[in-house]
């Protein structure tokens, strides 16, 4: 079984692309100095590559503060956040009375342990770690998948504090995401590879707090396309997106991807300003790859 990298479970993480982002960046001997991941989630492909030694650094940014608050409670007060944990009691009590956490405004009182630990147990024990979701096991917890069946309490304690090591090299913000791209590209020519993992275009309503409009996944695809640092995209797909990608550079597969105890088809497209090279058996490159690969070229040869 292959080892999580992240102690969340996270709707769409991309734990399972992990492997394939390294072989990107191999195939096209890029030697990134940090990974940019503007729309982090449970940063699973940042966190892989800084523990796989592919990256010094990886600079992380997520609009949901629960989500910031929740990885700045790793890197700064590990120690809180583990006590907080072991402090639980893993109930439907305690999953009605965290609830308050989801609802706070700009003025809240609540401190960043607070936030990052109700974060993580709705992430546990929600039904498919979908945060405004409903309690594992329903309300009424009739089914045979009980509320506990996700909160290892060990497991993922020994998660957080691994993840502490990372401090001074994962960089988290609390911006938006193409305002973080922004800033990270400004006045800077440094080796940055980009992987971005927008909100789904049709499910990120239902699965995140904060998603996209139309709009905004317009906007996006027009930043990446004046974007000249390498960048990897994925998405789930659909026409509307596929129809933002037509530009001689971009690359849509599929992956039909089973791993471990991921034991289902995903059906991603991947998009990227560089080739996308079919290196593991489970990526498909959907008809011929076309367009400018001036580029993939200088890098290859
Ligand atoms: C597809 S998920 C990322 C999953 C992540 N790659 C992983 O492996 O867990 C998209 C994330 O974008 C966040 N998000 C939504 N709108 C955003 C914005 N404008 N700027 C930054 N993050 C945003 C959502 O909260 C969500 O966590």
């Amino acid at each position: 079984m292959k080892p999580t990298v992240t102690p969340l479970r996270y709707p769409s993480g991309k734990t399972w692309l992990l492997d394939y982002v390294k072989e990107f960046i191999k195939f096209h001997k890029l030697e990134p100095k940090a990974i940019v991941e503007p729309y982090a989630g449970s940063a699973s492909v940042s966190i892989g590559l800084l523990q796989g030694g592919l990256v010094n650094e990886a600079y992380i940014s997520e609009k949901d503060p629960l989500i910031v608050a929740f990885w700045n409670a790793v890197l700064y007060q590990n120690e809180e956040l583990v006590e907080f944990i072991k402090s639980l009691e893993v109930s439907l009590e305690t999953w009605y009375s965290l609830k308050k956490y989801l609802h706070f405004d700009s003025d809240h009182k609540y401190n960043t342990v607070e936030l990052a630990g109700a974060f993580l147990f709705f992430n546990r024990t929600n039904f498919s770690g979908i945060i405004k979701g409903g309690p594992l096991g329903g309300k009424q917890q009739q089914s045979s998948y009980k509320f506990d069946c996700r909160f290892n309490r060990e497991k993922i304690i020994e998660k957080i504090q691994g993840l502490h090591d990372l401090k001074g090299r994962l960089h988290v913000a609390e911006v938006d995401g193409i305002k973080f791209m922004q800033r990270m590209t400004s006045g800077t020519n440094e080796n940055l590879l980009f992987y971005v993992d927008p909100p789904y275009y049709g499910a990120g309503r239902e699965l995140y707090r904060y998603y996209f409009i139309d709009e905004d996944h317009q906007k996006l695809s027009a930043f990446l396309k004046r974007l000249e640092h390498p960048w990897l995209l994925s998405y789930d797909d659909a026409d509307f997106i596929r129809n933002l990608y037509t530009d001689s550079k971009t690359f849509p597969v599929y992956t039909d991807y089973q791993s471990g105890n991921l034991r289902r088809n995903v059906r991603e497209l991947l998009i990227s300003n560089f080739l996308i090279p079919p290196l593991a058996p489970s990526i498909k490159v959907e008809g011929k790859q076309h367009g400018n690969n001036t580029r993939m070229v200088d890098k290859v040869n």
